[in-house]
C-alpha cells in the first residue's frame, strides 16, 4: 500500500510516525504534503519518507490518500485535492466533523473513509473507530484495520453516526479521565504528597489498573465488586459517588459530546 498524508501537524504526524516505527509501511511507499516547512523537514528526516509541501499530480502515483488537516482548512484542501485525486482511490479523513456526504460534493470521491483517532495516538497508543464507504472493498478495509491498528487500536462501525458516538468516548476519553485523575491528585495533595508524588500514585493507579482489567478479561463491574469489600474504604468512597449521583453526570456529560459531535458535524 502506497500513502499519502496531507497535514503533518499533531494528528497526521502521529499518524505517520507510528506507521513507521511499526514498520507498517515502508517510509518510500508514504508521501507527506505539509505546508509548514520546518514541521515537514523534521518529519520527513526522522521518517524517511517522502515529502513535499503542495498538492500535485504526485497524488496520482498513490492507493490511498489521508487528510489530516484542522477540518476549517478542510474546504480549501479537498479543493486543491480534487484535481488530482483518481476515482480508484481510498480518501482517508481523520477530519473531526467532516461527513462522507459533504468530501464527496467536493472530492467527487467514490471510496470514502472517516476516522475517529484519539490522542495517544502519539505513543501508538491510540484508538481509533473507522467507517468506510459502501464502495470500499473488503482488501482495502482490512488495509485500513491494519493502519489504525498500528497506531494502537481500531474497530471498524457499521455506520456513519457511530463516528459521532465514538467521538464521545473514546475521541474525548482521554480528557475524562485526564479531569478524574485531576481530582485524585489534588485529593493527593491534600494529603500531603508532593506533586511528584500524587501524579506518580494516581498515573501507576490508573496504568496498573487498566492493565489488570485487560490481563483478567472480565468487565469493570466485576473489578469494582472484588475491589469493594464491605465495610471497607474503596465502597465508602463509590457509595458517596453513588449518593451525589456521579455515575448518571459521567453519562449525561457524555451525552452532551455526543450532541455536540453531531451539532460540529456538517
Ligand atoms: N489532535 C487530535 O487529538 C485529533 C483527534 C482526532 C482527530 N483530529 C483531527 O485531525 C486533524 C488535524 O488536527 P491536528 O491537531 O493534527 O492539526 P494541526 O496540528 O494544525 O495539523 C494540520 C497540518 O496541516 C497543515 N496544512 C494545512 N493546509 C495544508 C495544505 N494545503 N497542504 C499541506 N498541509 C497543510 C498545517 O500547516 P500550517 O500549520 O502551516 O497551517 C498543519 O501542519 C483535524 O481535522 C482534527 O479534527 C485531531
Amino acid at each position: 500500500m502506497r500513502l499519502i498524508i496531507i497535514g503533518g501537524g499533531n494528528m497526521g504526524g502521529a499518524i505517520l510516525l507510528a506507521l513507521v516505527k511499526s514498520k507498517t509501511i515502508p517510509p518510500n511507499d508514504i508521501m507527506l504534503i505539509e505546508s509548514d516547512e520546518e514541521k515537514r523537514q523534521k518529519l520527513s528526516t526522522v521518517t524517511g519518507c517522502n515529502s513535499q509541501a503542495e498538492i500535485d499530480e504526485a497524488v496520482r502515483s498513490y492507493d490511498q490518500v489521508m487528510l489530516a488537516v484542522k477540518p476549517q482548512s478542510s474546504t480549501a484542501v479537498m479543493e486543491l485535492l480534487a484535481q488530482w485525486v483518481l476515482p480508484g482511490q481510498v480518501v482517508i479523513s481523520v477530519m473531526a466533523g467532516i461527513s462522507i456526504k459533504t468530501m464527496r460534493e467536493v472530492l467527487g470521491q467514490p471510496k470514502m473513509v472517516r476516522v475517529m483517532p484519539n490522542i495517544p495516538t502519539l505513543i501508538s497508543e491510540g484508538m481509533s473507530v473507522f467507517f468506510a464507504s459502501e464502495e470500499v472493498g473488503i482488501k482495502e478495509r482490512e488495509g485500513i484495520k491494519t493502519l489504525f491498528d498500528s497506531c494502537g487500536s481500531c474497530l471498524e462501525a457499521k455506520n456513519e453516526d457511530a463516528i459521532d458516538a465514538a467521538t464521545a468516548i473514546s475521541g474525548s476519553g482521554p480528557g475524562y479521565l485526564f479531569y478524574f485523575a485531576e481530582q485524585m491528585v489534588s485529593s493527593a495533595n491534600s494529603f500531603g504528597f508532593t506533586d511528584d508524588e500524587a501524579q506518580k500514585l494516581v498515573q501507576q493507579t490508573i496504568r496498573g489498573a487498566t492493565l489488570l482489567w485487560e490481563s483478567q478479561k472480565v468487565t469493570p463491574e466485576t473489578l469494582r465488586q472484588q475491589v469493594s469489600s464491605p465495610g471497607g474504604t474503596t465502597l465508602a468512597a463509590l457509595n458517596h459517588f453513588q449518593s451525589k449521583n456521579v455515575g448518571e453526570s459521567i453519562k449525561e456529560g457524555i451525552q452532551q459530546a455526543y450532541l455536540r459531535a453531531k451539532e460540529l458535524s456538517s
